[in-house]
């Protein structure tokens, strides 16, 4: 065959084709060419991540600054007012953590007084929150619960005396099986479900 010159350019063509494509990965921290950016960097400004600079907020950064009179989480204190309108402070201790049902059992004394008003109140929420699992006396025989397995019947002996910290612990950061249900009742409404499963433990 006879070599012409479209061959040689033929070949010079490739051979650079070839060094580019070999030499264009060398740099790690080059990402190389996207297809859609916007779906590695999004076009929304998102608080935790920031990849260029942000022309509205100050500093240029995404993120802002918690809002004047915001509380930090741990010294955040929620009151109860009671019946004869005094106030009750520090429904919950939040810096106890979620391995630490001992400490709970030991320090948590529930604040809102027993009154029948608050263990009316508990059985609401109870009957909302729990008792699809817990049955309605307690028995562990709610129609969620016979499906979901494990469920324990509050006035046998094992459970008849949890105290008011360790079932507050319980509801708030969950235990073994059973889910945390911080996020569907406030502490307020935590410690009134306290009393109504302390009227479940009598088991009657
Ligand atoms: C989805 C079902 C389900 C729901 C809803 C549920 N629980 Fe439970 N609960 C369980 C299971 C399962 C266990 C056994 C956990 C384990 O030991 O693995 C349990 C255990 C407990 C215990 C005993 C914990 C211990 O020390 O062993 C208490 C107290 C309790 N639940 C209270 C509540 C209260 C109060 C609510 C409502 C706010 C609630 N649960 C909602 C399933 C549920």
């Amino acid at each position: 065959m006879k070599i012409t010159f479209k061959h040689i350019s033929i070949l010079l063509t490739l051979a650079v084709f070839a060094f580019v494509g070999l030499t264009s990965c060398n740099d790690p921290n080059q990402t190389g060419w996207e297809f859609a950016p916007n779906m590695y960097n999004s076009r929304a400004y998102e608080a935790q991540t920031q990849w260029k600079e942000n022309m509205i907020n100050p500093h240029g950064m995404n993120m802002r600054l918690p809002v004047k009179g915001t509380i930090a989480r741990r010294n955040y204190k929620t009151s109860f007012l009671q019946d004869d309108s005094t106030v009750v402070n520090d429904l919950m201790i939040y810096t106890i953590n979620k391995d630490s049902i001992s400490i709970s059992e030991r320090v948590l004394v529930n604040p809102i007084p027993w009154s029948d008003q608050a263990e009316e109140d508990g059985k609401v929420l109870y009957e909302r929150y729990c008792q699809h699992c817990h049955g309605a006396s307690g028995a562990g025989d709610g129609k969620v619960g016979a499906v979901y397995k494990g469920v324990p019947n509050y006035s046998s002996d094992a459970y008849k005396n949890l105290n008011d910290g360790h079932i507050f612990h319980v509801i708030t950061h969950g235990k073994g099986r059973m889910w945390p249900h911080a996020a569907q009742l406030t502490p307020e409404e935590r410690w009134k479900v306290v009393h109504y499963v302390h009227r479940l433990q009598l088991g009657n």
